[in-house]
């Protein structure tokens, strides 16, 4: 299949998880990747594993000069960047009461400036280029509403669809689409981690809150990962070229907007 022959993509958080797939996905449908983590490691093992194709850069959103270094590489390795995917967050989880600056700050430095400060490199690069790009961003159905347990973890996410939002707009003249994707429940490491901060704050056994979450989805069960491949794809491909600014739902029907 060759969707995105000659397309390279860079994918932030790519070293396991959503990214991983997205990153498997991509090369299945002609492109190379680069694979952007902070753990080096896993992303080393995950490139070897793709083949070819794929690369691994050490990659902390965090930190300009990693940013750009991460850019700098995929140009290096490839040639240009012709879609970006900001896949990079991570999840917390407290009362209000018991929420800390530190972990405000730390979630909101990768959930919210990780994504912007990207996405500002990653575009900066392909206006001087006149790369007519993709930016996929990952919101979550946790930035369409907040809850009770999540509210940083919430805010940064509905901050990822308003940035989405203004980039989509501003970048769209420059012929770079900005999109996000939205998913609901995805199982994987990432939702072993909530489900432990449910267990802490929920009093639930571990595993309780993932079989409850996986119940309540109208689809009947959990996300994987490959699930949301499709409309990873579908952004990247040339038939998404009117699509502008938006996020998509991919969550077996929990959110409606
Ligand atoms: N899993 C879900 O249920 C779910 C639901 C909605 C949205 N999402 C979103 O989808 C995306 C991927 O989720 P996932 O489940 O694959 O998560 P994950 O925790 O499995 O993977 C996240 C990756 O990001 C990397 N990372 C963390 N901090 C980083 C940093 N500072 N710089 C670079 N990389 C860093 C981690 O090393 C890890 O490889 C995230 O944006 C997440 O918020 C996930």
């Amino acid at each position: 299949m060759t969707r995105l022959a000659g397309k390279t993509a860079l994918i932030t958080g790519a070293a396991r998880g959503i990214g991983l797939a997205f990153a498997k996905a991509y090369v299945a449908e002609g492109a190379r990747v680069v694979i952007g983590d902070i753990d080096k490691n896993r992303a080393q093992i995950a490139a070897e594993e793709i083949g070819a194709s794929a690369r691994a850069v050490y990659m902390d959103v965090t930190d300009q000069s990693s940013i750009d270094a991460a850019v700098d590489g995929t140009i290096k390795a490839f040639g240009q960047v012709d879609i970006l995917i900001n896949n990079a967050a991570i999840f917390s989880a407290a009362p209000i009461a018991e929420i800390t600056r530190a972990d405000y700050v730390r979630i909101f430095d990768i959930n919210v400036s990780g994504c912007l400060f990207t996405l500002q490199a990653v575009a900066k690069h392909m206006i001087a280029r006149g790369i007519k790009g993709r930016i996929i961003n990952l919101a979550s159905q946790a930035g369409r509403r907040g809850e009770p347990l999540v509210a940083v973890y919430c805010a940064s996410k509905a901050a990822v669809i308003s940035l989405t939002q203004s980039a989509g707009l501003n970048l769209i003249e420059h012929g770079i689409n900005v999109n996000a994707i939205a998913p609901g429940v995805v199982d994987g490491e990432h939702w072993d981690e909530v489900d432990a901060f449910f267990a802490k704050y929920e009093g639930k056994a571990l595993g309780q809150k993932k079989r409850e979450v996986g119940a309540s989805v109208p689809f009947g069960r959990m996300a994987t990962p490959d699930d949301l491949t499709g409309m990873a794809l579908f952004l990247a491909s040339d038939e998404a070229a009117y699509i502008v600014a938006q996020t998509y739902n991919v969550d077996g029907g929990n959110w409606m907007s």
